[in-house]
């Protein structure tokens, strides 16, 4: 019966990875770090990691090559009222390759996250190479400083008018469904305006960053 059931299970995997696998065929550029996160992990596109001593650019690196992370925001929901809670979302700081530092969102009034946010902006986002293969590939426990995670506060807010196209070209080229989302859903373009910067990717302790160092980087 488990034999069966294990033949059922990789059977449907397979039709459901099937238009995935069509799509990579008939479209690589598509594919072109976005849509599919294990993009980065494929050489040459995945770019090495800095060196661990200059944390700064350890951080714009987990920022760039993140396609999302995990936003903590305080809840407004009335069971959970001003407890912290967490989610996953999508996010970009510019297409491969060209990556600002900004990590831009597209929120809908919908999502729980934005809701909270609107009660109160303050956010923590944290991003890790445990999202890419790095990780798995070094053996690095996610939890280990060895796989770099970083933390980042501040607040959460809309991006203006002028900023609005540089937001939505970071996110459509990384995640190209985005634009296929209801417009009932009233999505919207936000930024985390970084306030603190912490860096865990070596023994030791987290590293501060400030945010000053952390968008002077410059990216090559
Ligand atoms: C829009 O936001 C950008 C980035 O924060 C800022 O530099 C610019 O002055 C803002 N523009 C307006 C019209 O507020
Ligand atoms: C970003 O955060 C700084 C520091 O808290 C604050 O002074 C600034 O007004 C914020 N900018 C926006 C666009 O919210
Ligand atoms: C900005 O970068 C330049 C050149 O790498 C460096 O000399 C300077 O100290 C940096 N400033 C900050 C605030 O990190």
């Amino acid at each position: 019966m488990a034999g069966r059931a294990h033949v059922g299970a990789s059977a449907l995997l397979a039709a459901l990875l099937a238009p995935a696998l069509l799509s990579l065929l008939v479209s690589p550029a598509r594919s072109y770090g976005g849509q599919n996160h294990g993009d980065w992990e494929k050489p040459p596109l995945m770019p090495p990691l800095p060196p661990r001593e200059d944390a700064a650019r350890v951080a714009r690196f987990v920022t760039h090559v993140s396609d999302w992370g995990s936003l903590a925001t305080i809840s407004a929901l009335e069971a959970v009222r001003g407890q912290p809670f967490a989610d996953v979302l999508s996010l970009s700081d510019g297409p491969p390759g060209a990556g600002s530092g900004v990590p831009y969102f597209y929120l809908s009034p919908l999502q729980l996250s934005a809701r909270n946010l609107e009660a109160n902006p303050h956010a923590s986002l944290t991003m890790s190479l445990a999202q890419t293969d790095f990780c798995k590939k070094h053996v690095f426990d996610p939890q280990s400083p060895l796989c770099v995670h970083i933390m980042l506060s501040g607040t959460l807010t809309k991006v203006n008018e002028t900023e609005t196209d540089l937001a939505k070209q970071s996110l459509f080229t990384r995640h190209p469904e985005m634009k296929t989302w209801p417009s009932s859903h009233n999505w919207f373009f936000a930024k985390l305006n970084i306030t603190n910067i912490w860096v865990l990717d070596y023994f030791g302790g987290a590293k501060i960053v400030t945010p000053e160092e952390y968008y002077n980087v410059t990216v090559q």
